[in-house]
């Protein structure tokens, strides 16, 4: 079966399994516009002692998130660790969070509330170029209180992490059975995101409570490419 008959299967269990039908194509803004991370150095902290001292956080500050904070976050959860040659090309990008067979197929949204010098909206995470590509300056709260089940997230997240995986690079490669992989690709990195949270003094939830098409639609996703979690973030209160 090729690589794109698997993809339309794997959306049609992914529709079954969230009573979904095809999502209407809302596209956004194409990128273009990129704003560079400031660079930033790693958290030190001990790793036990980040492990242990991990929790889910229920209360947030109401101030932005702090620029270097949000670049640090994502730089050393969901950066690129190195580049090998792989796949026919020179720079292969392999990621602080793995993935089966190394596949480049999990991508990060980042939902601004309020984070300094970023215009509430969203914006997609770009690993090789540690770059945010603005996507739609529209204030995302309207659509939020749609997209978590618990609506009592939206106002604490200064920012929502959302990650996404693109099934028809994981179809190219793995047969149908891969969709349960691609769940746990995007588990290694939700627990990146809450050891470097963590480690960064960040107050963070992982949540999986949330509307699928609601959160496609506010990410402007194309048809391959589904929704996995959710990470609420903001400084500690
Ligand atoms: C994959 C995953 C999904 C989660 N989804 C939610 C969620 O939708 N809503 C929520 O309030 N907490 C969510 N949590 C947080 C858990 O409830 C929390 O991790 C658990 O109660 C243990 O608490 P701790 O993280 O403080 O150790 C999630 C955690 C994980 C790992």
């Amino acid at each position: 079966m090729s690589g794109r008959e698997t993809t339309e299967r794997a959306l049609a269990v992914h529709r079954l399994l969230n009573s979904q039908r095809p999502p209407p194509a809302r596209v956004l803004g194409n990128g273009r516009r990129r704003l560079p991370l400031p660079d930033v150095h790693p958290p030190r902290a001990d790793l036990v002692a980040t492990l242990a001292r991990r929790r889910s956080a229920y209360a947030y500050a109401e101030r932005d998130l702090e620029l270097t904070a949000l670049s640090a976050l994502l730089r050393f959860s969901v950066g690129v660790q190195r580049f090998v040659p792989a796949f026919g090309v020179a720079d292969y990008p392999l990621g602080m969070a793995p993935t089966a067979g190394g596949l480049d197929l999990l991508r990060t949204y980042v939902v601004v509330r309020r984070a300094e010098q970023l215009v509430p909206g969203v914006y997609r995470y770009e690993p090789a170029t540690h770059e945010l590509a603005e996507l739609g300056d529209t204030d995302p709260v309207p659509a939020l209180e749609k997209v978590y089940l618990q609506p009592e997230f939206v106002p604490r997240a200064a920012v929502s992490l959302a990650l996404t995986v693109r099934l028809d690079v994981a179809f190219d490669k793995y047969p149908l059975r891969h969709y349960r992989t691609v769940h746990v690709d995007s588990g290694v990195a939700v627990q990146n995101l809450y050891l470097v949270a963590t480690a960064l003094g960040l107050a963070g939830c992982a949540v999986s409570g949330f509307d699928d098409a609601a959160l496609g639609d506010l990410l402007g996703l194309p048809e391959p490419e589904i929704p996995t979690m959710l990470f609420a973030v903001g400084h500690a209160e």
